[in-house]
């Protein structure tokens, strides 16, 4: 019984871990800090500033998460974290398009449109044709690995009274730890290329992407934990095989 007690734990974290991944971004005090990728849009307004000495408003910082959108304005001298944060609402695809979030923040304002800012429509083509979706299929991966880990969880409280059974939750750890892959890769790519594009042909109007390590941080924990916990169930299942083989028979 003891023996499943410490793979039922990594299972439980990474369980835990998954659900972040997902929910980051969900309110605007909720770790804000694991944002796909940033949108800054600091150097954008200051030349629209300077051109026309009027204020653009448009938020400073635009982050893209799994299943949100939160906007908002810097408030320390362009470091985060911003303040006066507003998200979309949650949705099971959440698409990130960066042009129509600049064109709901025009409407207000008759002076500037997207054209008359020169927005690189290349930006938000990429997001239509290939990222949203590619980001999309990473969230159903993700899903599928909450199955897999959910299944395993509950396999593990069965297999408290008959331990063997901890030998076949690796059949579900392994499926977790492969749909965690994928579902981390897709989002590492994503990350890296979106950022990429953006600062590429966002330069020469002032508008900047980055990201900060802590959502892949999260992810590629959640999946290594889960290689780890898929060695330490067969162990577990083996050794307390091994126990009730030579004293309950
Ligand atoms: C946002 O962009 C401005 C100007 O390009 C830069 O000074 C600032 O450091 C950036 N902020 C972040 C958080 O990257
Ligand atoms: C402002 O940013 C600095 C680092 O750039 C940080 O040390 C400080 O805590 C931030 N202040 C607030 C109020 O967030
Ligand atoms: C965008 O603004 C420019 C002038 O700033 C104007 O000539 C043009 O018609 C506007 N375009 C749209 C689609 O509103």
């Amino acid at each position: 019984m003891w023996s499943t007690i410490l793979p039922e734990l990594m299972s439980i974290t990474v369980f835990i871990l998954t659900i972040l991944c997902l929910q980051a971004g969900h309110s605007p005090s909720y770790l804000q800090n694991y944002a796909i990728l940033s949108l800054n849009t600091t150097g954008l307004k200051s030349a629209y500033h300077e051109r026309t000495q009027a204020g653009l408003p448009i938020h400073d910082v635009y982050n893209l998460y799994m299943m949100t959108t939160c906007s908002g304005y810097w408030t320390n001298n362009s470091a985060p974290p911003p303040a006066l944060v507003t998200c979309s609402p949650v949705s099971w695809y959440s698409k990130f398009l960066p042009a129509t979030l600049i064109q709901t923040d025009l409407t207000s304002h008759h002076g500037a449109n997207l054209s008359s800012l020169s927005f690189p429509p290349s930006i938000q083509s990429a997001f239509v044709e290939r990222f949203n979706l590619q980001l999309h299929v990473a969230f159903i991966f993700y899903v599928i690995a909450l199955v897999w880990v959910g299944i395993v969880i509950v396999w593990g409280m069965l297999a408290c009274w008959v331990g063997v059974l901890g030998s076949f939750a690796v059949l579900f750890t392994s499926s977790a730890s492969t749909s965690l892959l994928i579902a981390s890769a897709i989002v590492s790519v994503v990350q890296s290329q979106a950022v990429a594009l953006i600062n590429d042909q966002g330069a020469n109007i002032g508008l900047s992407a980055g990201y900060n390590g802590r959502f892949l941080a999260l992810t590629w924990s959640a999946f290594a934990i889960n290689c780890v916990s898929s060695v330490v169930w067969s162990l577990s299942g083996f050794c307390s095989g091994l126990v009730r083989g030579r004293g309950d028979f």
